[in-house]
C-alpha cells in the first residue's frame, strides 16, 4: 500500500502529543515532516516539545520551526503575548521530553510546506493541530502552490460552542485572520474541519489513563502522566472527569473519517469565520439543508460534528498500543 504523504502543523501543547504519537505510528502515513506554530505555548518552547516527541518515538523526520506570532501581530510587528496555558507553563503538564536537537532544521515551517508540496503536487495532506498561521503564510507567499495540497486536516473552531469564548475555539481565536484566509481556498482544495462539536465527545476516562499509565509501557505512562494536568483542568472548569484529546481526534479521523457517522459529516459546506470584536474566532457554518441561506457563501468546508466515542478510544490503543490492546478490550472498555 503506497503512503499517505503527510505535514502534521502543530503547537504541542498534551493533545498535540497524543496526535503527533499516533500519527507517527500509524504505518498508512509517511510523515514528511513537523511543522511548529506558537499557540499552546511560545514557538521556541513548542520546537523543544516537538523535539522531544520525534526523538520519544525514534521518528525519522525533521521539525521546522514557524510563526512566533499571529498574522494580525506579524502585520503590526506586535509581540506575542501568551497568557497561562492549559497545557501547563512548558506546554505538556508535568513532563519534560528530551529533545533531539539534530531533528530541528534551519528552514522555515512556511518554506518547507510550500518546497514539499512542489515536489508532490496533489499528495501531500496537511493536519493542523495549532493557530492556522503557517499555512495562512504559506498561502501568501505562493497561492498556487498551496492550491495543489491534497487536503487539510483542521483540529479547529466549532459550530455549536466555544471554548477561548463562548463562541470561539482557542485555535481559530488565536489567529482568526490566518483561518479566514485558510479556509478561503477551501474552494479549491478539500479543508475538512474538526472542530469543538466533534472532539468534545470523546473522552478519556480515568479508567483508560490508569490502563495507560500501568499497561502501555513507558510512552503509555508519560502520556497519562502528562495528562494529568489536563484532567485538573476538565474537573477545575467543567466537572467533568477524564480528559478530551481535541488534537487526536483530528489525527485518528484523518486516519480513519468512518470513525464519524456519514450523516454526522456536513460536506462542501459554507464556513465562514468572524475576525474581530466580541465573535473572534467564531466558526459560522451553514449546517442547514439546501434552500434556506442560498447566499451563504461559497461551498470551502466539510465539518465533521459526531464521532463514535468508543471506536474513538479502540482505534487510538489499538494503533499504538496494540499488545496491550485485548486486555484493554477484556477489561476497560
Ligand atoms: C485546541 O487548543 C489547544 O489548546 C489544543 O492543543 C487544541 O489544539 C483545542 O481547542
Ligand atoms: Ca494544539
Amino acid at each position: 500500500m503506497e503512503k499517505r504523504k503527510v505535514i502534521i502543523d502543530t503547537d504541542p501543547g498534551i493533545d498535540d502529543t497524543y496526535a503527533i504519537v499516533a500519527a507517527l505510528s500509524y504505518k498508512g502515513f509517511d510523515v514528511l515532516g513537523i511543522t511548529v506554530v506558537a499557540g499552546n505555548v511560545g514557538l521556541d518552547n513548542c520546537v523543544v516539545n516537538a523535539l522531544g516527541v520525534v526523538n520519544l518515538m525514534n521518528a525519522d523526520c525533521f521539525v521546522y520551526p514557524g510563526a512566533q506570532t499571529s498574522l494580525n501581530q506579524l502585520d503590526n510587528f506586535e509581540t506575542y503575548d501568551l497568557k497561562t496555558s492549559v497545557h501547563g507553563e512548558g506546554g505538556l503538564g508535568s513532563v519534560t521530553l528530551t529533545p533531539d536537537f539534530s531533528k530541528r532544521s534551519e528552514t522555515h515551517a512556511v518554506d518547507f510546506i510550500l518546497e514539499t508540496v512542489k515536489e508532490n503536487p496533489g499528495e501531500v495532506e496537511i493536519i493542523t493541530l495549532g493557530p492556522l498561521t503557517n499555512i495562512a503564510l504559506a498561502i501568501r507567499k505562493d497561492k498556487e502552490t498551496m492550491k495543489k495540497v491534497k487536503k487539510i486536516w483542521s483540529m479547529g473552531g466549532g459550530v455549536r460552542f466555544g471554548n477561548r469564548t463562548p463562541v470561539a475555539e482557542f485555535n481559530y481565536w488565536a489567529d482568526p485572520e490566518a483561518a479566514k484566509e485558510t479556509y478561503a481556498l477551501g474552494e479549491d482544495i478539500e479543508i475538512n474541519m474538526i472542530g469543538l462539536d466533534v472532539t468534545q465527545q470523546t473522552r478519556f476516562t480515568l479508567d483508560d489513563l490508569f490502563f495507560l499509565q500501568t499497561e502501555c509501557g513507558e510512552l503509555g505512562a508519560l502520556l497519562s502522566e502528562m495528562s494529568n494536568h489536563y484532567t485538573k483542568i476538565y474537573w477545575d472548569s467543567l466537572r467533568i472527569t477524564g480528559v478530551v484529546v481535541h488534537d487526536l481526534v483530528a489525527v485518528m479521523l484523518a486516519i480513519d473519517p468512518s470513525l464519524s457517522n456519514e450523516d454526522d459529516i456536513f460536506n462542501r459546506v459554507n464556513l465562514s469565520i468572524e475576525h474581530e470584536g466580541m465573535c473572534r474566532g467564531q466558526t459560522v457554518v451553514q449546517l442547514s439543508p439546501n434552500g434556506m441561506y442560498e447566499d451563504a457563501g461559497p461551498k470551502n468546508a466539510n465539518v465533521y460534528m459526531g464521532i463514535d466515542n468508543t471506536a474513538f478510544r479502540k482505534a487510538f490503543i489499538k494503533l499504538c498500543f496494540p499488545k496491550a490492546y485485548p486486555m484493554y478490550i477484556k477489561y476497560i472498555l
